[in-house]
């Protein structure tokens, strides 16, 4: 059944009326329009058809199909089948494709938005769609995307883009660089430059490219300075070092690349990125920042010896740190701040030191119960060593005058499993600590992330 697949691709692509007109060679159409009757029969038996809203959704050859065609659709549904493999979207009122738009629809293969409105198109619009093979925007109104936008779909090998009014310049180069590499000889034929007048007309596919960012730096040569005309694009650094994958859901793998830095440029999209078994020694600030939906960070098996505060900025919604097996002796105040919604924090197989720094450590993980974790145990100083990192700080607010305006500790409470005093004891060695008071412990229930905010 398989083998009739490539009959029906083709048909898709040949079978809509373009909007303006007749436009394809008289020899495409006779047998595209045969094709479309025989769509158009697709009540005959052995079809099956459902209504999903609006939209019908078919069963032909073993693919599923959704056809949404003119229905004045400006977004996808929530509804819709998620298995489908043909999404049908033509000649609708789509106007942005917005980050994760198709998402939901990781079986796809083909879809099919031409004749919509289509002015933009975000660089994740297309993320999770790695098995897409036919992606259908002919007249639609671009003027630029960037290539970024295909990167998740690696097995693309039909790309219509053709009757839009491209705009020649510099921001297109990372595109027509693309469209133009010999083996994507099926993607952006056709497509045309419409500005600026000096190229219009010309095609992307056999554009010299170089003259895209020239032309804009020649044109505006004049009495202004150039206006921010984007760099060339240069395959970003993290696509360079480590493999993207997109299904079933997007990750980066960098492990094992002897990386001695985080690369730049890491995907937003991703959910986990695996860094471990490299030589990564220090992570600077923000370097996470745009990973905003990531949910798995490992940094096993680095060198890592220092991490700096705000390292985690923007890893809101990470729920498993790995950095097990590295060189960590204590956290640096404050850098747990940032992690609102671990889950688990995997610490085995490093130097842990056992003196007033690591204390922070403790506590946070007392006001954060909800945070499962694995191999605190002091390595230094030898007194301590083996000792497991809790256990070493008890005894130092036993001895710590300061606890005894708290009441004392509460051991047995503190055995199982923490007390309010405790972390009342280990807050008032912060507050020393920090030359300032700190505000006294928030209410077990409910450890709230803004009142441990006000700590930094
Ligand atoms: C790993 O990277 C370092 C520099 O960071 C380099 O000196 C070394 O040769 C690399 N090792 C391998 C196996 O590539
Ligand atoms: C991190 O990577 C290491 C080895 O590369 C692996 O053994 C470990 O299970 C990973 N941790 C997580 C949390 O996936
Ligand atoms: C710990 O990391 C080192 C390199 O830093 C590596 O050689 C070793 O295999 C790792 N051990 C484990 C248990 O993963």
């Amino acid at each position: 059944m398989r083998v009739i697949t490539p009959l029906l691709l083709l048909m898709l692509i040949c079978s809509a009326e373009p909007r303006k007109g007749p436009r394809s060679k008289d020899g495409e159409r006779g047998p595209a329009g045969k094709l479309k009757g025989k769509v158009r029969g697709r009540n005959r038996a052995g079809v099956m058809r459902r209504q999903t809203q609006e939209c019908t959704e078919y069963t032909e050859a073993g693919e599923k199909y959704l056809d949404c065609q003119g229905r004045q659709l400006s977004s996808v549904m929530p509804n819709w089948p998620r298995d489908i493999q043909h999404l049908l979207l033509a000649r609708n009122k789509f106007k942005v494709l917005r980050d994760n738009m198709f998402a939901n629809f990781p079986q796809l293969k083909t879809l099919d938005l031409q004749q919509n409105a289509i002015f933009m198109v975000e660089d994740n619009a297309f993320s999770g769609l790695s098995r897409l093979k036919i992606l259908l925007l002919q007249h639609n109104n671009l003027k630029s995307v960037s290539e970024e936008v295909l990167l998740p779909m690696p097995r693309l090998n039909y790309l219509r883009i053709y009757d839009n009014p491209w705009s020649c310049q510099c921001p297109l180069d990372s595109l027509v660089r693309t469209l133009q590499v010999p083996s994507n000889r099926n993607l952006g034929n056709y497509a045309k430059c419409a500005e600026p007048a000096s190229l219009k007309g010309e095609k992307l596919k056999t554009l010299k490219v170089d003259l895209l960012c020239a032309e804009e730096a020649q044109v505006e040569g004049g009495e202004d300075p150039p206006a921010k005309i984007p760099p060339i694009k240069k395959k970003p650094e993290a696509m360079s070092l480590c493999r993207a994958h997109y299904f079933p859901q997007p990750r980066m793998d960098c492990s094992n690349k002897n990386l001695s830095h985080i690369p730049s440029e890491m995907p937003s999209e991703m959910h986990k990125i695996d860094l471990s078994r490299n030589g990564i020694k220090h992570l600077r600030p923000k370097q996470f920042l745009l990973s905003k939906d990531l949910k798995v960070l490992n940094l096993s098996s680095n060198n890592l010896q220092q991490i700096d505060t705000a390292a985690f900025s923007g890893l809101l919604h990470l729920h498993n740190l790995d950095l097990s097996n590295n060189s960590l002796r204590y956290f640096q105040y404050g850098v747990l701040e940032d992690l609102y919604f671990l889950r688990t924090l995997l610490l085995d197989n490093n130097p842990w030191t056992c003196d007033y720094n690591i204390h922070y450590l403790v506590y946070w993980l007392k006001l954060h119960p909800g945070v499962s974790y694995r191999g605190l145990l002091c390595s230094h100083p030898a007194e301590f060593r083996g000792w497991r990192v809790e256990d070493y700080v008890k005894t130092y607010n036993g001895e710590c005058p300061i606890d005894k305006q708290t009441d004392g500790i509460d051991n047995e409470a503190a055995e199982h499993g923490g007390s309010e005093n405790e972390v009342q004891g280990v807050m008032g060695e912060m507050a020393e600590g920090q030359g300032e008071l700190l505000p006294q412990p928030i209410k077990k229930k409910e450890p709230s992330p803004f009142e441990i905010i006000r700590l930094s």
